[in-house]
């Protein structure tokens, strides 16, 4: 079978994470035969790591969108940057598969939708979450109806003290915002995909700049103590999301709180008929998925238990990263749909920048 050419933008943390050895696994679907970072030496390490004999290096995007080889981008850059790279990609006559989140605002976010559909190509957005067993498990419950009429949420983003050190993580103009664009996306993400609902009426939130300046709220942080005088996005976030048919979801992130329970890329519906919960982050030692509901007098709960660990986070994942780039390329082959949508993941950005906008008006915002 041919395979497909990869041109990877962005050669940092997330593509040396996840993207590269999920491209090493899926080999027989793809080579990775260009490079680009505006660092030379991470796209020149990266090549020599995972590239074809002949890969090309770049520092500048465009050059790699100009190569004709390259067939499918993957842009793993800043958030600031997604929605330029790709919009450029997509006139460039390439797939997209973007690194959550879509982008750092609607604005943005709706250039991506706009281009995307003019091209005709395919389009992706990196929850690889969802393909956590876990999450698959609750997600085929949900479909099935087995927790019945899905009205209440919690998306949990929630690290007591896990502020990355690295990176451009707390430079507003680089990443939008903190921990509510960087992890809150995947908890939203999760809830929303398996509530199956995306009509949402208002939006309301707050943003806190309480522990990013003190010097000693970073005393265990995970990473280190953090730089606290260039600190510019928010540590801690909570959202109130109504949906059109009466439905909420409360969602908490942090990467800084005085909170025992550190809970992340997880989830708890609650239906008419069961709930569930995700257990996952650096609270537990292994992901657990907990169904809880009334039977024969009493209160039940039913686990599906694996271990493993947030993907990227805490020492876990892996398997997934690798299942969703399978699924990503197979559906270029083969031409059928990603499984995340770029629709969906455009409703998980603008219910972000809501959030922030929210709070900076102080008032519920109409959807
Ligand atoms: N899916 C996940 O779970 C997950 C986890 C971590 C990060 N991410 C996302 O991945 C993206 C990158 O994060 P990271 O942790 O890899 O950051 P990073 O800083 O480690 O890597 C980003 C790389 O992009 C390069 N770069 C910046 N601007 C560029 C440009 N215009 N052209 C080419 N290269 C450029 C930088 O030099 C750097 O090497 C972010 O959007 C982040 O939200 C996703």
């Amino acid at each position: 079978m041919k395979k497909l050419k990869i041109g990877v933008i962005g050669c940092g943390g997330i593509a040396n994470q996840k993207h590269f050895p999920a491209f090493k696994a899926n080999e027989e679907l793809n080579e990775i035969v260009a490079f680009c970072d505006v660092i030379e030496e991470r796209a020149v390490q990266a090549a020599k790591d995972f590239g074809t004999e002949d890969a090309r290096i770049y520092t500048d995007y465009k050059e790699l969108l100009a190569d004709t080889e390259v067939e499918v981008v993957h842009i793993c850059t800043p958030n600031v940057s997604h929605s330029f790279i790709a919009v450029d990609a997509f006139k460039a006559k390439k797939h997209v598969y973007c690194e959550k989140p879509m982008s750092h605002n609607t604005e943005e976010a709706q250039k991506m939708i706009d281009a995307w559909k003019a091209s005709g190509m395919k389009f992706t957005v990196g929850y690889q979450n969802r393909f956590r067993e876990e999450v698959l498990n609750l997600h085929e419950a949900c479909s099935k109806g087995e927790l019945g009429d899905i009205y209440y949420g919690k998306a949990h983003a929630v690290r007591r003290r896990g502020v990355p050190t690295w990176g451009v993580f707390p430079d507003k103009s680089q990443q939008g915002g903190g921990p509510l664009i960087d992890i809150g996306t995947h908890a939203l993400d999760i809830t929303l995909w398996c509530m199956n609902n995306y009509d949402v009426d208002s939006v309301s939130g707050s943003v806190y700049y309480k522990l990013g300046h003190l010097p000693q709220a970073t005393e265990g942080n995970l990473f280190g103590p953090w730089d606290t005088k260039n600190f510019e996005v928010e540590d801690s976030a909570m959202g109130f999301i109504k949906m059109k048919d009466g439905a909420t979801i409360h969602l908490e992130a942090s990467w800084a709180l005085n909170m025992l329970e550190s809970r992340e890329a997880s989830t708890t519906l609650c239906g008419t008929l069961s709930g569930a919960e995700i257990h996952s982050g650096m609270s537990y030692d292994k992901n657990e998925l907990i169904y809880n509901r009334g039977r024969n007098g009493q209160l039940m709960e039913e686990s599906l238990s694996k271990i493993g660990g947030v993907a990227y986070f805490g020492g876990g994942g892996g398997a997934e990263g690798i299942a969703d780039n399978r699924q990503w390329l197979e559906a270029i082959i083969n031409d059928t749909e990603p499984l995340v949508k770029p629709e969906e993941a455009f409703v998980v950005t603008k219910i972000l920048d809501s959030i922030y906008r929210s709070a900076e008006e102080n008032k519920e915002l109409k959807f």
